[in-house]
């Protein structure tokens, strides 16, 4: 109806998409993630504290989620591992159910959703139960079956996202696991040095991520060069693979264009057989300790002709592309288990270009639905 669409664009306000909205709206919503929760260099999660010494005594963290949320859990696992010293593994959640995968009750499952409601993560949740794991929820829904039905739990707080494609929720859910392994690992004072520089990291990253927003002109330049082609890769490693997973699932799912994300150590063994002049190929490679090895990931590419967008930390242009042929997207440098919150801005900005540039539904892709609530 006529009012219908008026609500929805005073909602949009001065944006075009709620995907743009959503996007734009990162600095907001992650300092609303954060707040009240860092107070005097120490993380206080208030859902976790009375079960905190059964989550450091588990043998493992599971990480389990679908899609957009299930990468924001593997942009997390590192510094998890780090952290915390348990080991982390894993799963999306109709494969765990498919695998009837091996849990226990000494494990810790971590679900990750940011409807609440996706049903296979719900069933996962369900099967986490029987099997006697403290089960934990990672959720922007309060009231959501998901918040309702855990042991315990952390809202994101990244406000309603209304745009199918998940944006503002996965660097709140990013940012909300790097609390929850900064406060799982506050006992131990060997990290003590390392969660400091967390937590400053934390504090000024709202100004950083409105620095890489403006971006945007220039990620609509190179949407304009990428509208015809058939197929985008994107490489990352370690803390930035999940970035490139994540940034390729927005590329396939908005503008409706085939893409991958593809761990670069994976490189020799398949995808290299793909590389030639024509398919455009984005290396994340900001700095990190990965960073040398994606400098030969660049080298080999270069050495196959392959055409490079190369993303890197601000200053490092020639040092990533010292013959100036591949394009270039500097970002700002932050804390490395950070660095996927920022490195997933230009990619969201470039996913929705090309979305619009090609003429698709941004914020109702086809065929998708925002909550999948059936299996
Ligand atoms: C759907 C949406 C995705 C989302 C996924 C998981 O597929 O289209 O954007 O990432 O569900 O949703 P959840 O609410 O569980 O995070």
């Amino acid at each position: 109806s006529v009012l219908e669409m008026e609500v929805e664009q005073i909602k949009k306000g001065d944006f075009d998409h709620f995907m743009k909205k959503e996007i734009h709206e990162q600095p907001g919503s992650l300092t609303t993630s954060m707040r009240g929760r860092l107070k005097n260099g120490i993380v206080g999660l208030g859902g976790l504290k009375d079960h905190m010494r059964t989550i450091r005594r588990s043998r493992r963290i599971i990480f389990i989620g679908c899609g957009t949320s299930y990468h924001a859990a593997l942009a997390a696992r590192p510094i998890m591992e780090e952290l915390t010293d348990v080991p982390v593994t894993m799963e999306i959640a109709s494969d765990m159910l498919d695998r009837k995968a091996l849990i226990f009750k000494e494990d810790t499952a971590v679900f990750v959703s940011q409807s609440g409601e996706t049903a296979d993560t719900l069933h996962a949740l369900e099967y986490a139960l029987e099997n006697g794991a403290l089960c934990l929820g990672v959720t922007n829904t309060v009231g959501s079956t998901l918040a309702r039905k855990t042991h315990c739990g952390v809202h994101i707080n990244a406000g309603c996202e209304i745009g199918v494609a998940s944006t503002k929720a996965y660097t709140c859910q990013i940012v909300v696991m790097v609390m929850i392994a900064l406060a799982i690992g506050s006992d131990k004072l060997s990290t003590l040095a390392k969660r400091e520089a967390i937590i400053a990291g934390l504090t000024k990253l709202p100004e950083q991520v409105r620095d890489v927003l403006k971006l945007d002109g220039e990620m609509k330049v190179l949407a304009q060069s990428l509208i015809d082609e058939q197929s985008l890769l994107m490489f990352g490693r370690g803390n930035n693979y999940a970035t490139a997973l994540e940034g390729a699932l927005k590329v396939k799912e908005v503008a409706l264009m085939h893409s991958e994300g593809m761990l670069a150590g994976e490189m020799k063994h398949g995808p290299l057989a793909l590389v030639d002049e024509h398919l455009p190929i984005i290396v994340i490679a900001t700095q990190d300790d990965s960073f040398s090895k994606q400098q030969s990931v660049i080298q080999q590419l270069h050495a196959r002709k392959g055409r490079l967008i190369v993303m890197c930390s601000k200053g490092d242009a020639s040092l990533v592309c010292p013959d100036g042929r591949s394009r270039v997207i500097e970002v700002p440098q932050v804390a490395d288990c950070l660095q996927p919150i920022i490195n997933i801005i230009p990619l969201q900005l470039l996913a929705y270009h090309l979305t619009v540039l090609r003429g698709y539904d941004v914020d109702q892709p086809r065929n998708l639905a925002k909550s999948v609530t059936t299996q």
